[in-house]
Order: C-alpha cells, then structure tokens, then sequence
C-alpha cells in the first residue's frame, strides 16, 4: 500500500476531516482501507489502497494541507538516516545529465536538527558526486528551506526534497510530492478587486474545506445563500463545481461578480485543472436568505456551502447583554434560512456552513439553542470525524460533530457544522 505524510495546516483535526472526506474519492478504498495510521504533531501518515493520481491537483484543492510527502522508508536509526537519504536522492536522480537541485528538511527534532541536516546534504552531495551526477543543495546556512524558497527554485520539477521525520527515536524518510501554492492563495485573497475586511472575510482555505467537508464533486452544483464577496463561489469554481450565489446585499453581489470576473481573466485560464475544459456555471441573484424560494432554486442543489452571517464586528468581547443579543439575532436568522430551504433540499443535499461562536479565553459561548433545535426544522447534524478516525490519532470526542476554527486572538470564531435533512 503507498502511505503518504500529510502536512497539516493549523487546526489539525480539521485538516484531517477534509482529508477524510476527500482521499476516499480519489484513491477508492474499501471501508477500513484507508488507514489513518498516525498524527505525530502536525503530521498525518495515510495508507491509501492505491497511489494518489494527482499529488499536486489534490493539494492545490485541500485548504488544511501544506505539503505531501510519499514516504519512502521507516523505522530508521539516525546514524543510518544520512546513508539511506543518500542512496534515495541517487535513485531519484538515476540518469540525469544536467545539474540536479535538491533540498533536505528534518522535521520534529527537538536537538541539533542542523547538525543531522549537515551530514545529510553533505553525504547526498558527496554520493552524488561519486555517481557522476553533479548537484547544488539548496538549503542555506544548514537549515529547512522555506516553503516561498521550496517554489522560487521550482525544487519539483527541477530537482526534488527529501524529507526525514523524527518520530519516537526512529526515521521516516519520503520525498516530497506536492508542496502548497502559497502565491496563488495569497493572489486569490488579496489581489482580487473587492475584498471587505470589516465584514470578516472568509479565507480561502476555509472555503474550500467547506466545499469539500460538504463532499460535492466537479459537475455538482453548490449554492451559498450568504455569498458576501463571494470566496466559497470562487473557490468552487476552481474545483470545477457549477455555483449558485445569493446575498441580501446588492453591494456585495456587485463585488462577488466584480471579483469572479477577475477570477475568470486572471486566474482561471492558467489553473492547471481548467485547461481544455468548459468553465463552470456561476448563477448570482439578489435576495434574503430567509425568503429564498422554489424559483430561486428549482432544482435541489448537491450541496449548501456558506458561511454565515457571523454578527456585528467586534474588536473586544462584548458585554454579556450584547453578546446574548446578537446570538439570538444570528440564531433567529440561521433559524429562518433553515426553514424556508428545508422544501428546497433533496435527501443528499449536504449543508457545509461555519456559523458564530465567541471565544472568551478559552470558554467557547456557542449557538447552542440553534444547534438544539435542529431536529424541529428538519436536520441532523453529520460525523465530520468518524469515532475510529477520532479513536485512532487521540482526538478529542467534541470533534465528532463540530470544529472550532479561530486564531489564539479571535473573540470572534466560527464553528464548522455539516448538516443533512432529516
Ligand atoms: C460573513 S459574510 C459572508 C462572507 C462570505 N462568505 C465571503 O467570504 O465573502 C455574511 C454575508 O451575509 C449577508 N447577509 C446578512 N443577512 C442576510 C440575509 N438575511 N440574507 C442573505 N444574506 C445576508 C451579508 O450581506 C454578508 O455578505
């Protein structure tokens, strides 16, 4: 079976229920098959029953991965590390004529991780060397590269890095397969032409945990009745996914087109996964997400993905009377949405929306009256994590149904729900 390491993002039970949901689709397994072998800090090493088919098409569409490395040995001891690092980088260069760039990265050693770094570039260059190959590393002063250098020097398509992970006092050695595109996330939240920060933009990596916590496919169809400045839209449309997009504020359908329109002329003609392909459809209209109705949305769309309206900014914790009452105005409209789209829904439609939660320290003040009430609408909340999946990598229970996603400053988080009607 290939097993590969996933590096997580931030959140790692988040990174890790996006990666549930998706590596099932792209490497099928039966159940039981795709093992969740290990988390070892930010690390996830996966069993998968077949190889990944696109290592960087799918990492360009996972929001809480940063890297993948397929692994190629374990269960090494360090004096044997730079030896077989060696003997892996020749194997991967077998054959080259011109001068061959690589890169080497020590993760999770909490001594001297320059000095094992060192033998190992040294070692590499010097077996290199005796094979007739010539090489330049491209690691400064003894350290990991960083990723903006990893994709300055195109280390993928020129070159390759070999990564070593410490874990128990043993080695795990892989190569990198896939590395994060951190100028096209960076392009896609910042140089598009309306951004609204006041409003608590969504960032793309999140929209696109949304899309995929929701499971829809390229050809499904996506609506976001929220749809703000529009990044779950433009985040599913470079997935492939048809999209469908409403908002009470005419201002902000405005922006989303302005911004979808730069997203077509910009972006899009160069995404890798679009080329020779038909664009997919983007549907926009004006409305309250309360009073959507069946000639809005005809058809049942294979998924919601949104983030909700998520109150009045803040800059500090609001007093108790103030926070009750915008968690009741939130709720009341959640509430309202909920009900006038349950017609609307068929039994597979899915809803991936993140909704309000204040963080005061570290006590979590959430919708817990919506949350409860789900059942008088029509809905159920869904396993993001599944128990064995939660069993396996020691994470907590509370994960099961709800992730938290915040910043250690944030007072204001969001709260990720999968919904299905019921
Ligand atoms: C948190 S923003 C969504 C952010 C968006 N996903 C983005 O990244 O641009 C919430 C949006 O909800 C909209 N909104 C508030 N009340 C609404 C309602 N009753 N119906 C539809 N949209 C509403 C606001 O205009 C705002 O654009």
């Amino acid at each position: 079976m290939p097993q590969y390491i996933f590096a997580l993002g931030r959140i790692p039970a988040i990174s890790i229920a996006e990666l549930y949901h998706v590596l099932p689709t792209l490497a099928p397994a039966k159940p039981g098959q795709l093992l969740f072998r290990r988390l070892f800090q930010n690390w996830l090493l996966v069993d998968t029953p077949a190889e990944l088919p696109d290592p960087q098409e799918l990492l360009n569409r996972l929001g809480g991965s940063t890297k993948i490395i397929r692994l190629e040995q374990e269960g090494l001891s360090a004096k044997e590390l730079p030896t077989h690092l060696s003997a892996l980088a020749e194997r991967t260069f077998e054959g080259r004529e011109d001068k061959v760039r690589y890169a080497v990265s020590i993760y999770n050693l909490a001594n001297n991780p320059d000095k094992i770094l060192k033998s190992c570039l040294l070692e590499t260059k010097k077996k290199l060397k005796a094979s007739g190959l010539s090489s330049r590393f491209i690691n400064n002063n003894f350290h990991n590269p960083p990723t903006a250098q990893l994709a300055g020097e195109k280390i993928l398509s020129k070159g390759a890095e070999f990564c070593a992970l410490e874990v128990d006092k043993k080695w795990l050695l892989g190569r990198t397969i896939a590395i994060q595109d951190i100028n096209a996330y960076s392009r896609r939240d910042y140089e598009r032409p309306e951004r609204d920060p006041k409003q608590g933009m969504l960032p793309p990596k999140l929209a696109q945990i949304l899309l995929n916590l929701s499971g829809a496919t390229p050809g499904d169809t996506v609506y976001d009745p929220f749809c703000g400045i529009g990044t779950v839209l433009q985040e599913g449309l470079l997935m492939g996914i048809n999209v469908i997009g409403s908002d009470i504020s005419a201002d902000n359908i405005k922006k989303t087109r302005q911004n979808i329109d730069w997203l077509k002329k910009e972006y899009l003609p160069r995404a890798e996964s679009h080329r020779d392909k038909a664009l997919p459809d983007l549907r926009l209209f004006n409305k309250d997400a309360t009073l959507i109705s069946k000639s809005d949305l005809p058809k049942p769309p294979a998924a919601i993905v949104t983030e909700t309206f998520l109150g009045p900014p803040v800059s500090q914790l609001p007093p108790e009377s103030q926070i009750e009452l915008n968690l009741a105005k939130v709720e009341h409209l959640i509430y309202g949405f909920l009900e006038q789209i349950r017609p609307l829904v068929g039994p597979e439609t899915r809803l991936a929306m993140t909704i309000l939660c204040y963080k005061n320290g570290p006590q979590l003040i959430r919708l817990e009256h919506l949350l409860n009430e789900l059942p008088q609408l029509g809905y159920e909340r869904t396993e993001i994590l599944f128990p064995e999946v939660l069993k396996e990598l020691n994470l907590p229970e509370q994960n099961r149904y709800g992730l938290i996603y915040d910043r250690p400053d944030q007072i204001v988080a969001r709260e990720i729900v999968v919904l299905k009607p019921v």
